[in-house]
């Protein structure tokens, strides 16, 4: 993948359908106004998923759909209320699934063993996994796409790592790992993304709080430097 990615995580801050309707349609009244170079990844609550599914074909937008989370069962495992499976997600059409976000690790007691099951699941599906690792020392199973290396010091504090650490950090990942494109997360703004964008390591980025607003988010898909 030459070009860079720019991920959008609204995690559980997008409040209601009407806040996703204005969401996905300035988006695409700025999309229309600019060349977009870098690759648009959304990622909204799963209650909201078919709705910007909806909104992206309506809109013509070049944005593609992600997943914030997978579930560990399948659809052919015994009963599990509230799960949504890699099969659902498939056959809503979502294309992308992140799996092991740090808060999920740390407030949801996500372990390895969880997550390589999640990884399976999304792989048989073919759902494209960004796999998420605080440190180059995280155990990566076999079958990610993409990693997002997040130092948790640096999500959503407003203090990033800097781009040069990020950089020899995501080179020691794809030693480790074999994965080719990894992305960096954390306090990435419309201001610091190309920093990140123009080290050779760094394929894209994995943003939280600036995704939230559709100003901010095409601000910075505009100013993330494209791979030549
Ligand atoms: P942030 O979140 O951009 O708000 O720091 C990044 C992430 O958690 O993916």
């Amino acid at each position: 993948m030459n070009e860079i990615l720019e991920a959008g995580n609204w995690k559980n801050k997008m409040k209601g359908p009407e806040a996703v309707d204005a969401w996905m349609r300035q988006m695409g009244e700025q999309m229309k106004s600019k060349e977009i170079v870098s690759h648009v990844a959304v990622f909204p609550p799963l209650v909201f998923i078919e709705r910007v599914k909806r909104l992206i074909q309506e809109l013509s937008l070049p944005v593609v759909l992600g997943a914030q989370d997978v579930s560990q069962f399948s659809s052919e495992d015994k009963p599990v209320t509230g799960e949504v499976t890699a099969e659902m997600l498939k056959a809503i059409g979502v294309e992308y699934v992140i799996i092991g976000h740090s808060e999920r690790r740390m407030k949801l007691g996500e372990t390895d063993e969880i997550l390589a099951k999640k990884v399976e699941l999304a792989k048989s599906q073919g759902l494209k996994i960004i796999y998420c690792v605080p440190n180059a020392e995280t155990p990566v199973p076999s079958g990610v796409d993409i990693i997002a290396y997040e130092p948790p010091a640096a999500i959503g504090s407003g203090k990033p790592e800097s781009p040069e650490e990020a950089n020899v950090q995501a080179e020691k990942i794809k030693a480790a790992t074999g994965v080719q494109v990894v992305l960096y997360g954390g306090s990435v703004t419309a201001d610091n993304v190309q920093l990140y964008t123009r080290q050779a390591g760094i394929h894209g980025n994995l943003i939280g709080g600036a995704s939230l607003k559709p100003e901010d988010f095409f601000a910075l898909v505009i100013n993330s430097t494209p791979r030549v």
